[in-house]
């Protein structure tokens, strides 16, 4: 307990600098898996605070850094279309999940590997097309769901559901936060990718609209560049505009 409060303490008085994570737990079946057991490893997993990114037009901002290429080591989780899965994200490498922290949106995309091998997919850079299948904003007028469980480690996860007729297949499963600021080129933004086999009947409409990462939408997006009002976070959260395209649900 005291060292839960000594996180607590030390995150308070970071969290308007560096309060920054991964999505390193993916929750399949109701368990958290163990960190970056099914999610791609950047380049900075072992930093205690890693760096925000700001740069839509990197490639980092795809998967985290580097983690194009890191595939090949991370493990593919089956999932049952149709099922909830969840992420968690992790403030250091070392500690078992954090909170989200930042006030803003949660989103997530898959996209089919060109190749529906398993290698395939590991070795796939993920420059495919991506359709969005949950996103979670505000859940009031004045508060954000991340910022409803804002340092409570019971509940440090986002859940959502795999649309039950999603195709079949191998897929990156990118989850991403995003902390809006009213300030031109301030907004942070995080992204994981985990490696997926879906299983299912498929036999919904072609998923879509879809978008590439990098490319989705840029810095001066209403979602991305907020207004002072809504940055405060008190009032006016119901007119938040999600960037990215509509979820696609079946
Ligand atoms: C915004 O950020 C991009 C990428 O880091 C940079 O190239 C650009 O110069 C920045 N623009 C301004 C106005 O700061
Ligand atoms: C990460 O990617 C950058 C370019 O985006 C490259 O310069 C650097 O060498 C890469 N680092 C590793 C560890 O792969
Ligand atoms: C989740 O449950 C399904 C159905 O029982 C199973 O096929 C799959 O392997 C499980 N996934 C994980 C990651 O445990
Ligand atoms: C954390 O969330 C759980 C489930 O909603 C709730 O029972 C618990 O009281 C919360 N804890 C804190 C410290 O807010
Ligand atoms: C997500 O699901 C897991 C497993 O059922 C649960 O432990 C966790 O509290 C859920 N997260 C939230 C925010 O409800």
């Amino acid at each position: 307990m005291a060292f839960l409060s000594l996180i607590f303490v030390a995150c308070l008085g970071v969290q308007s600098v560096v309060a920054h994570y991964h999505f390193n737990y993916l929750m399949i079946n109701g368990t958290f898996h163990p960190k970056w057991r099914y999610v791609r490893v950047p380049q900075d997993q072992e930093q205690y605070l890693p760096y925000p990114l700001y740069d839509l037009a990197s490639l980092d901002y795809r998967c985290g850094r580097n983690a194009t290429v890191t595939g090949p080591g991370t493990d593919i989780a089956t999932i049952v279309a149709g099922e909830v899965v969840g992420v968690r994200p992790s403030l250091t490498n070392n500690r078992p999940g954090t909170t989200f922290f930042h006030d803003g949106p949660l989103f997530a995309y898959l996209s089919k590997s060109p190749t529906q091998t398993r290698e395939g997919l590991q070795n796939w850079d993920g420059d495919g097309n991506y359709f969005k299948i949950a996103q979670r904003g505000p859940d009031t007028d004045n508060g954000w769901f991340t910022n409803t469980y804002k340092y409570n480690l019971t509940t440090d996860s986002w859940n959502f559901t795999i649309p039950s007729t999603t195709p079949p297949g191998l897929y990156l499963l990118r989850a991403e936060s995003i902390y809006p600021k009213a300030e031109f080129n301030r907004t942070q933004f995080y992204a994981s990718c985990a490696q997926v086999q879906i299983l299912g009947p498929g036999g919904g409409t072609e998923p879509g609209p879809t978008v590439k990462f990098p490319g989705a939408f840029d810095n001066f997006h209403e979602g991305v560049l907020i207004t002072q009002e809504l940055a405060t976070g008190k009032k006016g959260l119901d007119n938040y505009k999600f960037p990215g395209p509509t979820v696609w649900t079946g």
